[in-house]
This record gives C-alpha cells, sequence and structure tokens, in this order.
C-alpha cells in the first residue's frame, strides 16, 4: 500500500504543478481583465481614437501642444483621456484642491511608484506617507538652511567660472572642447546644460565632481546609464496598460532590458560614491548624503535617496536654461533689457567678476525674465496623482477611485483665461509691479508644483539659472541655430528638446551694444 502511494508521488506532484499553472494562468488573465476594463481600451470617442491613432501628430508637434489645445477648448478646462484612464485639469481651482485642500486623497499612489520604482526606490520622488514626511523634513532643513545655500552658491559659482565660461570662450575663439562643431563656433546648448547641472547636483547631494564639463565634455558613464534609465522609466508611462511593461520586465525584454541594464551600473556607480563619501569623512561636510549619513546606516536607502535628488535637480535646470537662450534668440530686447540691468546692478567691476549673492537678488527684470520662460517652457510639462477615494473636482469633474489626475503645468502656462490674450507672448515684464518682481499664486503657475509637496530645490534652481544668465548674457551673443522652429520635445521625465539645441556663440567686446533685431 504505502509502495503504491510512493510510486503515486510524481504523478500527484505533476498534477499539483499542473494546477498551480492553470491557477497561476487564470489569475493572471483575470487581472488583465479587470486592467482592461478599467483603463477602456475600446473607447470610441474622438478624443481616445485620436490618441490611439496619433493622428493629433497631423496637426501637433508635441503631445503637450495637443492636449492644450483640447484643455483650451473645454469648457471646465478638464479633460478625460478614457483609454489611459486619466483625467487632465488646466484649472487652477482643481490643482489647489488636488495639491493642498484634499491632498491626502491625492497621493503619487502605488501605479506612480511602480513605474519609478526601479530607478528611485524608496527616494523622496517616489513615495507618500512616513517616508516622504522623513526626508522631506530632513531635505527642507538642510536646502533651507544659509550655509548649505551658500555652499550651493559657491559650487555653481565656481562651475560658471572654471568650466562654463571658458568652454563659451574657446567656442567662440573657434577651437577647443567639442573639435569639429567648436570650430564654427557652434555648440549643442542642451547638452552643455545637462553636464554642467549634472556637474553641480553631484556636487552638492555627494561633494564629489563628476567634472562632465571639463573642456574636452568627457563620457560620464554615470550621466550616460542615468539618462538611459530615466528615459525608459519615462517610457513605461505611455504604455496603455502597465501590464504591457510588467510582462516586458518579467521577460527582460526590449526597453526593459535596456532599463535593467542601465540601473544595475547606476546602483554600482552609486554604491561607490556612498563608499568614498565614508572613506572621506561625513560629519563636517555640507553635502547632502553627508547630512542623511548621519541619521540613515541602511545604504540601499541611501542611494535612494540621493538618486531622487540627481534625478530632481538635473535635467529640470538643464531644461530651464535651455528654453530661457531659445526664448532669448527670438528676443534681442528682452536681451538689451537683462544687459541693462546688469550693468546697472553690476556696474563696470572687471570682466573677471561673478555676480554676488546679493546683487542677483537685486535683478528683478532677470528674475522676471526665468518666470516667464518657465511658465512657456515648464521643465516638468505634466505631473500626476492617483485619487485615493472617489471625489469631486471644484469645476464639477467627478473622480473615480484609483483614476490618475494630472495636472498640466504647461497648458497652464498658456491658457488665456489665465494669463490674459497675449498668454503666448514672452514678455517679462507681465511680472513686474514698478519696476519690482511679483509672483503670482502657485497654483495658476504650477511649475514648481504647489501646496504640500512644492518643489524643495526652487530656490536652488532660480540661484543656478540665475548665476549663468547674468554670466553669460553680457560676456556672449548665443544665437540659436534654426530659432524659429518650434521646439520638438523628447520622452521623459523632465522636458528635453529632441535633437539637442546647436547655437552659435560669440564674444562680445566691451561696450558693445546688442543689436535691435534677432538673427533668426
Ligand atoms: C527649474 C528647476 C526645477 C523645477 C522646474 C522643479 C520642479 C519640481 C516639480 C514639478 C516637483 C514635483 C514633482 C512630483 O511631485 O512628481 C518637484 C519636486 C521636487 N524637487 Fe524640484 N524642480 C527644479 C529643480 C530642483 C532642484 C535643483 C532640486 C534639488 C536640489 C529639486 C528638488 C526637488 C525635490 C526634493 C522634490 C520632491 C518634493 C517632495 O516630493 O516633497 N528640484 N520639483
Amino acid at each position: 500500500m504505502v509502495m503504491a502511494l510512493i510510486s503515486l508521488l510524481p504523478w500527484l506532484q505533476n498534477c499539483l504543478s499542473f494546477l498551480f499553472s492553470v491557477f497561476t494562468t487564470i489569475f493572471l488573465l483575470f487581472s488583465l481583465l479587470l486592467l482592461l476594463l478599467r483603463s477602456r481600451p475600446w473607447c470610441n470617442c474622438h478624443v481616445c481614437k485620436a490618441y490611439l491613432s496619433s493622428s493629433w501628430t497631423g496637426e501637433f508637434t508635441n503631445l503637450c501642444d495637443w492636449y492644450t489645445h483640447l484643455l483650451r477648448q473645454s469648457p471646465t478646462r478638464t479633460i478625460n483621456i478614457h483609454v489611459l484612464g486619466n483625467t487632465v485639469t488646466a484649472n487652477p481651482d482643481n490643482v489647489e484642491y488636488m495639491l493642498a485642500t484634499r491632498f491626502a486623497n491625492f497621493p503619487k499612489g502605488k501605479p506612480f511608484s511602480s513605474l519609478l520604482g526601479d530607478l528611485l526606490g524608496r527616494g523622496i520622488f517616489n513615495v507618500d506617507g512616513e517616508s516622504w514626511q522623513f526626508q522631506r523634513k530632513m531635505a527642507s532643513l538642510e536646502l533651507g538652511s544659509v550655509s548649505v545655500r551658500s555652499y550651493a552658491f559657491h559650487i555653481v559659482s565656481a562651475e560658471v567660472r572654471r568650466r562654463l565660461i571658458p568652454l563659451f570662450t574657446s567656442v567662440s575663439d573657434g577651437g577647443g572642447a567639442a573639435a569639429a562643431a567648436a570650430a564654427a563656433g557652434v555648440i549643442d546648448l542642451q547638452d552643455v546644460f545637462r553636464r554642467f547641472a549634472f556637474d553641480n547636483i553631484c556636487k552638492i547631494s555627494f561633494g564629489l565632481d563628476p567634472g562632465c564639463l571639463e573642456a574636452s565634455l568627457p563620457i560620464s558613464e554615470f550621466a550616460a546609464a542615468f539618462d538611459t534609465a530615466s528615459r525608459m522609466s519615462a517610457l513605461r508611462g505611455t504604455a496603455v496598460a502597465p501590464a504591457v511593461w510588467k510582462l516586458k520586465r518579467l521577460l527582460n525584454l526590449g526597453s526593459e532590458r535596456e532599463l535593467k541594464r542601465a540601473i544595475r551600473l547606476v546602483d554600482e556607480l552609486a554604491d561607490e560614491l556612498i563608499r568614498q563619501r565614508r572613506k572621506l569623512g561625513y560629519a563636517s561636510s555640507h553635502d547632502l548624503l553627508s547630512r542623511f549619513m548621519c541619521s540613515v546606516n541602511d545604504d540601499r536607502y541611501l542611494r535612494d535617496i540621493v538618486i531622487s535628488f540627481l534625478l530632481a535637480g538635473r535635467d529640470t535646470v538643464a531644461s530651464g536654461l535651455t528654453c530661457f537662450f531659445l526664448l532669448l534668440s527670438k528676443h534681442p530686447e528682452v536681451t538689451a533689457a537683462i544687459r541693462d540691468e546688469i550693468a546697472d546692478v553690476i556696474g563696470g567691476s572687471g570682466d573677471d567678476e561673478l555676480a554676488s549673492f546679493e546683487q542677483l537678488k537685486k535683478m528683478h527684470y532677470v528674475h522676471a525674465a526665468m518666470y516667464e520662460s518657465l511658465r512657456l517652457y515648464p521643465p516638468v510639462q505634466i505631473d500626476s496623482k492617483f485619487c485615493v477615494e472617489d471625489d469631486m473636482l471644484p469645476d464639477g469633474t467627478f473622480v473615480r477611485k484609483g483614476t490618475r489626475v494630472t495636472y498640466h503645468p504647461y497648458a497652464m502656462g498658456r491658457m488665456e483665461r489665465i494669463w490674459g490674450p497675449d498668454c503666448e507672448e514672452f514678455k517679462p515684464e507681465r511680472w513686474l509691479r514698478d519696476g519690482k518682481f511679483v509672483p503670482a499664486s502657485p497654483f495658476k503657475y504650477p511649475v514648481f508644483q504647489a501646496g504640500l509637496r512644492v518643489c524643495l530645490g526652487k530656490e536652488m534652481a532660480l540661484m543656478e539659472m540665475k548665476t549663468v544668465i547674468v554670466s553669460v548674457v553680457p560676456r556672449f551673443d548665443v544665437q540659436v541655430l534654426d530659432a524659429g522652429r518650434s521646439p520638438k520635445f523628447a520622452p521623459g521625465l523632465a522636458a528635453s528638446i529632441d535633437g539637442g539645441l546647436p547655437a552659435q556663440v560669440r564674444r562680445r567686446s566691451s561696450g558693445e551694444q546688442t543689436p535691435a533685431h534677432g538673427a533668426c
């Protein structure tokens, strides 16, 4: 009897594993069905049809331009993309409701954390609740402290003086760096500003210098892996159903394989940076990693924390600067006004002097020009939350539990109902009253988000951008080639221009006047 039972064991094993496979398959199919039912991929409305067939590309260069068009037409300034299960709004009342009044009902949520989870882990960008509160408290203490602000200003000024100005000078003289292009006085501004922002944020976050903006414009393995990882993570967000990228990840296929490889490299390099920081000592260092090291022992958590800061501080600043110089190329009158203000504040204090922190604060017109440029080209064009419980937005839009709700800073910057009939024009004056900068409500202008999760690096980012503008504009004429063409954005977490932004750089002689018309 016992022998008979033993002989049946392999058969029983086979039966059990067969049943297990059947059960798993049914479970997977059922989950897929639920996902499909939720995202309504069959929706036949004209918006969903245009989205699925990409027919909008016939009329619009970028998805954000098409959404802007739809949002302008909507009486509530809110639309639904049913196939994506996404409610998109450009209504400031809704934005205030999501980001402040009903903050707890609109967290980042699990779907977002899973999109970026492999890259960001438990970093501030990717978490809600206690872990977010802990990191937010620590980081706001650090980023708000006078010593860290002056440490950051010192780092940024040094990068401008030692690398950015010499690079522009050598390109203008037709030599140095990226040889062939530089010979014609041409350089890719987007690439330069990415390198610049990466050096700065690595120094501020880790206290270590990757030297990406050195004269030879070296290729940084870390920067390249980081680029790939954030691009591939952003690509996940464009899939009609999350099941698509999840299956690709499970099978290690295509973009998911590339993402895995890039993240492995980011991990190795981040681990090395953490090891180096520990070896060099952290108790008296001002960088963010050292500050967090004083209260966190877990190296994986430390890695996640600083990777979020790299993501936050690199492409955003680079995107802000790139689009600023694109707009400036088309507006010589703004360039001239900036030069006048700089000359008024700094005076003729010599070619080698950079503006001090106090002098930067006095430049209201430059500040207004930065805000105006970020209004038209926000580095974070869209930002999504997930609704926890059924809710009703102030404009009367019903939001079902689990729906993705997106506010759209790019569209909001181009809404006549917020900025008036000249909303598409680049006019720094709209931010000035009696020559002084006056901010707008952050819910109308959520370029740095708003409410409880407002960007923690806003002041640092503005300081970084202003230092570059105030150092470059009086010294060089920077003319973007083909500035008249509207930019085409590449998919990514922060807005970047497809193909970069080539520009001609020419050193100015002292006392030179700004031409009345741009070359475009
Ligand atoms: C022009 C440059 C920048 C822009 C437009 C910008 C914009 C934003 C936006 C829209 C968010 C919300 C993102 C989300 O919730 O998904 C955000 C969050 C954040 N930003 Fe920035 N940012 C900039 C630069 C920086 C810099 C330089 C740093 C760091 C040094 C930084 C640190 C952060 C952090 C830590 C958060 C997360 C805040 C939280 O979740 O509580 N940002 N930023």
